[in-house]
């Protein structure tokens, strides 16, 4: 079969492991000749392929990013999109595509599957948010990025009796957040799923710092709004392709209030793209690998339309259209007994 191979969205560690899987299998177990899409959908609609085979996959495993590029590119936004897409589809004599992306790339990849494409999905996204799979690749390495991060942090700021506030991706969702802020010991944990309320984080901070010198760590999710409306909010004002905001600031403006509001010195870290760039852990290369070997599969099998998920720890095929139908946020529960168990 000749097999397209295409990334979009925002890049993530591990997306390597999942083309040099999907590559290695195909080729060895059924000599598949395979085809890169350069740029995600981008490359699809302007007709930019670029070869892809076991050669070309040496050395990737490790190595972050997207060998293929990656853009926020929508062919449905685009005008034409459609037809230059079908357009290279046909003249490159593609019998199949493996999309590999978050709830972007994988709606439009549900699209294509639904009037007739060969499409299988393999989900990714650092922010851990796509409801049909209990894990994506790309989140553990980002909250090992986060928690280092954090723990560098914890000192700097007891030396100098200081709250630091750590801002970290998570647009619609606070896995990210949640997850670094336990393992990093944070004070205060703010994510999307709840809009927050200053004056409840201060007085926490200062019944903290009220039993001696008490250094604070408080984490924010970009996508975290204070409940007093979108003050100082976190909007940059761009919008993608796909409708979503640019996020950013959200940090700066929970740093001013603290100070402002309770008179501790504080600071703030933006962490931003270092949480999606470097090389995977152990961990994420593994998963991808799974999912990419599971993906290539299901292209055999003829699983159009299909995805691949972990459940239970088995990888398993589910409906693309459950990839884009529900978002999935932090569990309350982990957020309420287990993040903010130890809250002054
Ligand atoms: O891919 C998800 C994500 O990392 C979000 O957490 C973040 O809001 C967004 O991408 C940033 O996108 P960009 O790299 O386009 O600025």
């Amino acid at each position: 079969m000749r097999i397209a191979v295409l990334t979009g969205g925002g890049d993530c560690p591990g997306l390597n492991a999942v083309i040099r899987a999907v590559v290695r299998k195909g080729q060895l177990a059924w000599g598949d000749d395979m085809v890169g899409i350069v740029d995600g959908w981008r490359g699809f609609l302007s007709g930019n392929l670029a070869p892809l085979d076991v050669e070309r996959c040496r050395g990737i495993l490790p190595r972050g990013g997207t060998i293929l590029g990656t853009s926020r590119t929508n062919p449905y936004a685009v005008e034409g999109g459609l037809e230059s897409l079908a357009r290279t589809w046909h003249e490159n004599e593609i019998d199949a595509l493996v999309a590999i992306g978050g709830e972007d790339t994988l709606g439009v990849a549900h699209k294509l599957s639904a009037s007739g494409y060969a499409v299988v999905g393999v989900p990714k996204t650092i922010d851990n948010d796509l409801s049909a799979t209990e894990l994506t690749f790309g989140f553990h390495t980002a909250v090992q990025i986060a928690t280092d991060a954090i723990d560098r942090l914890h000192t700097t700021a007891e030396s100098h009796d200081r709250v630091i506030v750590c801002e970290v991706m998570g647009r619609h969702a606070g896995w990210i957040a949640t997850y670094a802020g336990i393992a990093g010991g944070a004070a205060e944990i703010l994510v999307p799923e709840e809009d927050f309320d200053l004056d409840e984080v201060c007085e926490s901070l200062r019944r903290r710092h009220a039993r001696g010198r008490f250094a604070s760590i408080v984490v924010v999710a970009e996508g975290a709004k204070p409940k007093e409306g979108s003050a100082g909010g976190s909007r940059v004002g761009t919008t993608d392709q796909f409708g979503h905001e640019r996020l950013g600031g959200i940090g700066s403006f929970v740093a001013e209030e603290v100070e402002r509001r309770t008179g501790f010195e504080t600071r703030v870290t933006i962490l931003g793209h270092v949480q999606r760039g470097g090389t995977p852990t152990a961990f994420d290369r593994v998963l991808a690998t799974r999912f990419g070997i599971a993906a290539i599969e299901a292209v055999h099998d003829g699983a159009f339309g299909s995805m691949v998920a972990l459940r239970a720890d088995r990888v398993v095929r589910v409906p693309l259209a459950e990839a884009v139908t529900e978002l999935k946020t932090v569990d309350p529960v982990l957020l309420n007994d287990v993040a903010r168990a130890f809250r002054a």
